[in-house]
C-alpha cells in the first residue's frame, strides 16, 4: 500500500511511525512533513489547506491511501476532493467536518442525537454575552465559535476577561461549566462502524498544576488507571452511535476519527467537544501503545469495512507523552533556538526545522514531544522525562506534571 500523509506536526509525526511500522506499507509519502517524519517518510511539498493541490498530489505518487492529520485542510473539503479522484482518504467531508469547525454545528447534533453536553448558547453581541455569562454563572466558559487551535477557549472566574475574550472573537458559544475528570476518546470510523482507542487524558493548560493560559495541549497520557469501569462502552452507547446516526441522517456521515472531549460529572460522562482528527499530543501515546498495523485499520474505515476488521491489540503498560514548547508559548513562540539531543526513539517532531547547515531548531510554539512507555504510569514518566532532560533547547520548557496525579492515584470522581 502506497500512503500520503497530510500534516507537519507532532501527531503527524506519530501517525507516520506508526503507518511506516504497518507491513502493508510500501511507501509513505507525507505532506509537507517536517524533519522527524522525514526520517520515515518521503517529504513532498503541498499546501494542506487546497484540496486541489492535495488530490493532484495524491494522484501524482499513485496513493492507495490518504490519511489526513489537521482540521483545517478537512474543513476545506481536501477529504472530499481526494475521494472525488477516486483515492481512499482517512478523514470526514468538509461537511462531517463541521463537527470540529463550527460549535454552534457540533451542539445542534448533539441536542437532536439526545448526546450529553453543557448547556450553551450562541452569543453575536456583548448583550447576550453578558446574558449568558449571568445565566449560566462562574466559573464562566467562553468560546470562539470557528477553529482556533485549541486556544479559543477561555474558562475563568473574572467576569470582565470573559467579556473581553467575547468581544475579541466575534460570534462566540457562551455554556454551563462541566466540573469533572477529562478524558480524550478517539474513535475510529467508516460512519457506521465504530472502533474506540485507549483513552487518554490532556494537559491543555500551560503550566504545572494548571496554571496559566489554555495551550494547543503540552502533554498527555494512556490508559486511564481511574475511569470508571464501563466508561468507554458508555461513551460509545450514549455519544458516538447516536452521533454517526444522526450524522447519517443529515446525509453527511462522518468517516475519519472522532475525538469525543469529555468531562466525568456528577452526572456522567458529558461531552466536552468533538475534533474531527486525532488529537495531539494524545496520539503520541495512544499509538506508542497500539499494535494492530495502523494503515490496515485506517484503511478499512476509509472503504466502508471497518466491521470486518480484527479487534485491536495493546501493549500492556502506559504511555506518557511531554511537550517542549519554545520560550513564550502559547502567547508567543520563538523560532532558530538550536534543539540537541533530539535524534533518539520516543522524541516526536512538531514545530521544527532543519537549517542549511544542517542543524535543528525550533520553529513554533509546541517544538517537540518526548513520549516514554512503562509497565505503570510511574515507570512510562520516568522513561518519557529521562527522553526530554537529554535534549536541549533555549528558552524551551515543559510541565513536569504530565500523568502525576493519575499516577499518584489523586484523580477523584465527582
Ligand atoms: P475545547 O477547545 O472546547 O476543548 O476547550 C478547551 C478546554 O477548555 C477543554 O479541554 C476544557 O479543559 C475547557 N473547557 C471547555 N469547555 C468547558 C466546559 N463546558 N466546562 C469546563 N471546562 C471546559
Ligand atoms: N489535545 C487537544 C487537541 O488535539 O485538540
Amino acid at each position: 500500500m502506497r500512503v500520503l500523509l497530510i500534516g507537519n506536526g507532532g501527531r503527524e509525526h506519530a501517525l507516520a511511525l506508526s503507518l511506516a511500522a504497518d507491513p502493508a506499507v510500501h511507501q509513505l509519502i507525507a505532506a509537507p512533513g517536517n524533519p522527524g517524519i522525514a526520517a520515515v517518510a518521503e517529504l513532498r511539498p503541498v499546501t494542506a489547506t487546497d484540496p486541489q493541490a492535495v488530490a493532484a498530489l495524491a494522484v501524482e505518487v499513485g496513493a492507495d491511501l490518504v490519511v489526513v492529520g489537521p482540521e483545517a485542510p478537512l474543513v476545506a473539503g481536501v477529504a472530499d476532493a481526494v475521494r472525488a479522484k477516486g483515492i481512499a482518504c482517512f478523514g470526514p467531508s468538509g461537511a462531517a467536518a463541521v463537527l470540529e469547525g463550527s460549535k454552534t454545528f457540533a451542539k445542534d447534533v448533539m441536542t437532536a442525537a439526545r448526546v450529553p453536553t453543557a448547556r450553551a448558547v450562541t452569543c453575536g453581541t456583548p448583550d447576550e454575552v453578558a446574558a449568558a455569562l449571568d445565566d449560566f454563572g462562574a466559573p464562566y466558559v467562553v468560546k470562539n465559535d470557528g477553529l482556533a487551535a485549541g486556544k479559543g477557549v477561555v474558562v475563568t472566574d473574572d467576569r470582565a476577561a470573559a467579556l473581553a475574550h467575547a468581544e475579541s472573537c466575534g460570534q462566540v458559544v457562551v455554556e454551563e461549566y462541566l466540573a469533572g475528570p477529562e478524558v480524550s476518546l478517539f474513535v475510529v470510523t467508516d460512519g457506521v462502524a465504530a472502533v474506540p482507542l485507549l483513552p487518554a487524558q490532556d494537559f491543555k493548560r500551560v503550566g504545572d498544576g494548571d496554571a496559566g493560559p489554555n495551550t494547543g495541549g503540552m502533554g498527555a497520557y494512556a490508559p486511564l488507571p481511574w475511569a470508571p469501569p464501563g466508561l468507554v462502552d458508555q461513551v460509545m452507547a450514549d455519544v458516538v452511535q447516536p452521533t454517526l446516526t444522526e450524522m447519517r441522517d443529515r446525509g453527511t456521515p462522518f468517516v475519519g476519527l472522532l475525538y469525543v472531549g469529555l468531562a466525568i460529572t456528577a452526572t456522567g460522562p458529558r461531552v466536552i467537544e468533538f475534533n474531527a482528527r486525532f488529537g495531539d499530543p494524545e496520539t503520541q501515546a495512544v499509538l506508542a501503545l497500539l499494535t494492530t498495523p495502523l494503515a490496515g485499520l485506517l484503511y478499512a474505515a476509509a472503504t466502508g469495512s471497518l466491521a470486518d476488521h480484527p479487534p485491536l491489540s495493546w501493549r500492556d503498560g502506559a504511555a506518557v507523552t511531554v511537550v517542549l514548547a519554545s520560550a513564550g508559548y502559547p502567547t508567543t513562540s520563538r523560532s532558530g533556538d538550536v534543539i540537541t539531543g533530539a535524534e533518539q526513539p520516543g522524541v516526536i517532531h512538531a514545530g521544527t526545522a532543519r537549517t542549511e547547515s544542517g542543524d535543528l531548531v525550533a520553529a513554533g510554539g509546541r517544538v517537540l514531544s518526548a513520549t516514554g512507555t512503562g509497565p505503570d504510569l510511574i515507570q512510562a514518566r520516568e522513561a518519557a522525562y529521562r527522553l526530554l532532560s537529554g535534549i536541549t533547547l533555549a528558552g524551551g520548557h515543559y510541565r513536569r506534571d504530565i500523568g502525576l496525579a493519575a499516577a499518584q492515584g489523586r484523580i477523584t470522581l465527582p
